[in-house]
């Protein structure tokens, strides 16, 4: 079938007539183009692959693979707060809703019921990857637990939080939360390990650092929680284990920038903060980012570290618009995050959306004062995050276009996660971690028949037992009826049969849901979707 998946921040690559292999251990072992379906069997057999085990899967009539969205932020404990609590901005929303929200999880049924429901509807949405926050709780190891048992590739970490923060939900000492949080990184390493990598899959382990799909994630909630003590005995864990990642928020609300900064009077920035404690590494996430001066930037590019933008939050919280084709432009890894309940939806195709609204409001509000050119000095070339060297001022130049926002929601955020010789695209030797999208679109053969959006059974017979429509279309038109109905059966997607492959796909991004999902996998098995395979 049809294959749709990004290969840089400026290129989607389209192939139709692919036939992909996946083996035992769910790593892509060959990506053929242009085999017509007849010819199916005769290659199969020219690779070597015969014999009952090989599963032959045809993809139907409008239907293609894409990579699995990667969520780079959210929230697990937060969701049943979701659309609730329009007035508030970020520091009052956590006093008020957030944090009674989450001390709720000290509870281990109440926590296990509630992430059982979680991790369930955001696997749905499609989302194959997925950096988790849990609680300050030792509960978070449920989490963990059943991200692993339903098979989603995931960062879970338990929260840090020491200090400025409400007494019911706050940990009672640094040294306290140093020593959970070493009891669950062992817990989750031990407990989360994937049971089953066959010898064949050579090219899997030639890999280095942890195979698991479910990894623990140092998580300090950010610095106005975390004492200096804190953040130092976490930056020590670090220094034990490169494979180690750490995810916080950073300079996402003016008021918590203005708190975060009174905290540190002598460091130049809030970004120091972190990077005294040496949390600011190759895989460090950083959420939000919104409000970063350039020598933040610079930092941030020079430790490799990457940001996860979440719009839909960044939106709902009002906290502003963060610069995304500046850092673009500065080469950092950029992903994308829903951070639930800061943001309102449950997946990443949501986020794709605000985040191209996100970068046409700034060009909006630029059109009558544009910025001035940052000459001074600067480089002229930069090389991006994608390894291909652009012009200064590359992506800054518009809004992000639909290649970019593909890379952010796929490869991006594989590079986030420090996952890119893993996940990101189909290329040989990655693991398999797909959505297989339905749209309903169909050749105009089989469009014939199409009940289409509404049927006209439903829509009323006039007195003769005519349809009126049926009697308008006769007197408005002498041509002949085809009988091709325009609008696919889908109820996601407004598609017609001869809609090329560029144009369903780029609707399917901006319109589509889980309805279009027919089968989620990761590391070659499916764990979700409507239908199967
Ligand atoms: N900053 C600190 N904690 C949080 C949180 O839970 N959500 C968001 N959006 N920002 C935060
Ligand atoms: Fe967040």
């Amino acid at each position: 079938g049809t294959l749709v998946h990004a290969v840089s921040l400026t290129e989607t690559e389209y192939i139709q007539d692919a036939l992909l292999g996946v083996d035992e251990a769910g790593v892509i072992a060959f990506v053929e183009k242009e085999v017509p379906s007849g010819q199916v069997e005769e290659r199969l057999q020219a690779l070597g692959w015969t014999g009952a085990d090989v599963q032959v899967v045809r993809m139907r009539t409008g239907e293609f693979l894409m990579p699995g969205l990667i969520d780079t932020h959210t929230h697990a404990p937060q969701f049943l707060n979701l659309g609730y609590g329009q007035q508030y901005e970020l520091l009052d929303w956590l006093d008020n809703l957030t944090f009674p929200a989450e001390s709720k999880f000290a509870d281990p049924q109440y926590a296990r019921r509630t992430y059982e429901g979680v991790v369930e509807r955001v696997i749905s949405a499609g989302t194959t990857t997925c950096c988790w926050y849990g609680t300050i709780h030792l509960t978070t190891k449920l989490l963990a637990a059943i991200c692993h048992r339903k098979g989603q590739r995931a960062f879970v970490g338990k929260c840090n939080m020491d200090r400025n923060s409400a007494p019911y939900y706050q940990e009672e000492s640094a040294q306290k939360s140093l020593v959970d949080t070493e009891d669950y990184v062992k817990f989750v390493q031990q407990h989360c390990d994937s049971p089953f990598l066959p010898s064949s899959a050579v090219s899997y382990k030639r890999r280095t650092g942890p195979t698991s799909l479910v990894q623990p994630i140092l998580t300090p909630r950010f610095a106005i929680s975390c004492s200096d003590e804190l953040m130092q005995g976490l930056g020590e864990m670090l220094d034990k284990d490169e494979h180690l990642r750490l995810q916080t928020h950073l300079a996402e609300n003016p008021a918590e920038v203005e708190f975060a900064r009174s905290l540190y009077p002598s460091l130049p920035s809030y970004a120091a903060a972190y990077d005294q404690f040496r949390l600011l590494r190759h895989n460090t996430i950083l959420a939000h980012c919104v409000l970063l001066s350039h020598d933040e930037m610079t930092l941030i590019r020079q430790r490799e570290s990457g940001i996860s933008h979440c719009p839909n939050s960044n939106f709902n919280l009002r906290s502003g618009v963060a610069r995304v084709a500046d850092m673009l432009d500065m080469g950092i890894k950029v992903g994308l995050g829903t951070d639930n309940s800061g943001g309102l939806a449950l997946g990443i195709l949501s986020a794709i959306r605000s985040a191209s609204t996100a970068s046409k409001t700034i060009v909006f509000s630029e059109r009558d004062a544009p910025r001035k050119p940052t000459s001074n000095g600067a480089a002229t070339e930069i090389r991006s995050a994608d390894g291909i060297t652009r012009p200064s001022g590359f992506f800054a130049s518009s809004h992000l276009p639909v290649e970019t926002l593909f890379y952010l929601a796929t490869l991006g955020g594989a590079q986030l996660c420090d996952l890119e010789d893993r996940i990101g695209n189909f290329v040989v030797g990655k693991e398999f971690d797909a959505l297989l999208v339905q749209t309903g679109q169909a050749s105009e053969e089989e469009a014939k028949g199409w009940a289409g959006g509404v049927s006209k059974d439903r829509l009323g017979e006039n007195v003769s037992g005519k349809s009126v429509e049926d009697e308008l279309e006769r007197a408005l038109s002498g041509a002949k009826d085809d009988g091709v109905v325009p609008i696919g059966p889908n109820p996601a997607l407004l598609v017609e049969p001869d809609e090329s492959i560029e144009r369903v796909f780029e609707k399917f991004l901006f319109t589509g849901d889980d309805r279009n999902l027919r089968a989620v996998f990761v590391r070659g098995r499916q764990i979700g979707g409507v239908g199967s395979v």
